[in-house]
């Protein structure tokens, strides 16, 4: 029997890992220096946490979610998403305490059972931020500018960031009661997913990609009409305020998101070259899910971005972000006979320690010859080679695998030579 991974989840191979870990590092690096913390947070939690916040009718939990019972009977999901963990953590551990406003980030993989295409899988992974504890229009535009900042040091070029507002609680009921209405009347028009939707989560028929249901919406109520007067100034700081930083961004009235939990601030980036699974990120605020959850009443406003469509739409560009990193610092320490293996070990260590530079040494005790051809297939820069008569002289060879020029050293100046001869 031959297995494969389950359809949908895939492996990350050693050949790609480059460009996940650079991406990673990127994100680490940003995150930091805006003062967030990294938080990880269990794969496995209680369904009914992803079913309250995400919500009852949303295609994620009435379709897509993983779900198990564990031997005590107890109803378990492989998390969907990563807010609404973060949340639980933050309450369960009563990270407010300590701090006002909690600034977090997290990476790691998500699970949806979608069918699976380009850009679509079951296992995804997510880069996100959380600000917790925060109800400012300056949060948003945080979060706003640091997601540009993001993609931006990723190099990731033609992205676009669409914006809108749900307004508050209030508004956003309100709304959906006039939109109801309007559908309602033309109900037969609608795709029979829509029709359902109109029942129990009328907003999301905003984005249904169905002709007959764009038709509909064209000429359906807008939701800044339904703004109270204070969701619309916030509003309009916002955008100020991103105009002010810099930050470009486009205003789209049907963008809603298919998670409940969003009120006020909502956003979504896309890239041209993702074809209908065009949003590499999204996100907005959440005012109401810390109190629903069963914390303390505050607000909060974070973003996900998803890593394989990031990775798809850099790929699509000329210059994709791993081909920046080349293998240029491998130095390879081929030996003859047992000592020389182990004093080459002892070399490699002194590389790695001393030059910070990736040191490999034969772990198959294969011939001289071989590990020359290992070297050389590694793409190394320098092969040192040391045998018994090296080790007696207390001395190696250094071969520069460019010009295969040799020259013999002294064992105290390797570290040095290769220094001088790497640059
Ligand atoms: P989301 O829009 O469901 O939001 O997912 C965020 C991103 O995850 C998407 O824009 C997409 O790039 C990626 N993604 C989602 N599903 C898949 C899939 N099946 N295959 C590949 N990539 C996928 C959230 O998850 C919210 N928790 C975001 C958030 C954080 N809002 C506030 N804080």
């Amino acid at each position: 029997m031959k297995y494969q991974s389950v359809r949908g989840m895939e492996d990350i191979l050693p050949r790609d890992i480059a460009i996940w870990q650079r991406l990673e590092e990127i994100a680490r690096n940003v995150f930091e220096s805006y003062g967030y913390v990294q938080i990880r947070t269990p794969i496995l939690e209680e369904t009914s946490l992803f079913v309250r916040s995400i919500g009852e009718a949303t295609d994620i939990v009435t379709k897509e979610m993983y779900t198990l019972q564990d031997k005590k009977g107890r109803y378990l999901t492989l998390r969907p998403e990563g807010t609404a963990p973060v949340v639980r953590a933050c309450i369960e551990h009563n990270l407010y305490k300590s701090q006002t406003e909690i600034k977090l980030y997290y990476m790691g993989p998500m699970f949806r059972s979608e069918r699976p295409q380009k850009g679509r899988s079951r296992q995804f992974y997510q880069i996100g931020a959380e600000v917790i504890g925060n109800r400012s229009v300056f949060g948003d535009a945080e979060i706003l500018s640091q997601v540009n900042k993001l993609l931006k040091s990723m190099r990731l070029k033609d992205f676009s960031i669409k914006l809108n507002t749900l307004g508050c609680k209030k508004d956003k009921a309100a709304f959906a009661a006039i939109l109801k209405k309007y559908l309602s009347a033309r109900k037969n028009r609608l795709c029979e997913d829509c029709k359902k939707r109109l029942k129990k989560n009328v907003l999301r028929v905003l984005d249904c990609k169905n002709e007959a249901c764009i038709f509909v919406i064209k000429e359906a109520p807008d939701i800044r009409d339904s703004l109270c007067s204070d969701c619309v100034k916030y509003f309009k700081a916002l955008t100020a305020i991103l105009k002010a930083l810099g930050v470009s961004f486009i205003e789209e009235k049907n963008l809603v998101r298919g998670l409940d939990y969003y009120t006020g601030t909502v956003f979504e980036i896309s890239h041209h070259a993702l074809g209908s699974q065009d949003a590499i990120g999204a996100g907005g605020r959440y005012n109401d899910l810390v109190h629903d959850l069963g914390g303390p009443d505050m607000g909060a406003v974070g973003y996900a971005l998803g890593i394989e469509r990031i990775i798809l739409a850099l790929k699509g560009q000329e210059k994709p972000l791993a081909q920046t990193e080349t293998a240029e610092g491998d130095i390879y320490i081929a030996t003859m006979g047992e000592a020389a293996k182990i004093r080459g070990m002892r070399i490699a260590n002194d590389i790695r320690k001393d030059l910070k530079l990736r040191a490999l040494t034969d772990t198959k005790e294969a011939s001289l010859k071989a590990q020359m051809r290992n070297a050389d297939r590694r793409g190394v820069r320098f092969t040192v080679i040391l045998g018994d008569d090296e080790i007696k002289k207390r001395e190696v060879i250094i071969r520069d695998m460019r010009t295969k020029e040799q020259i013999n050293i002294s064992e105290s100046k390797i570290t040095q030579t290769i220094q001088e001869r790497m640059k």
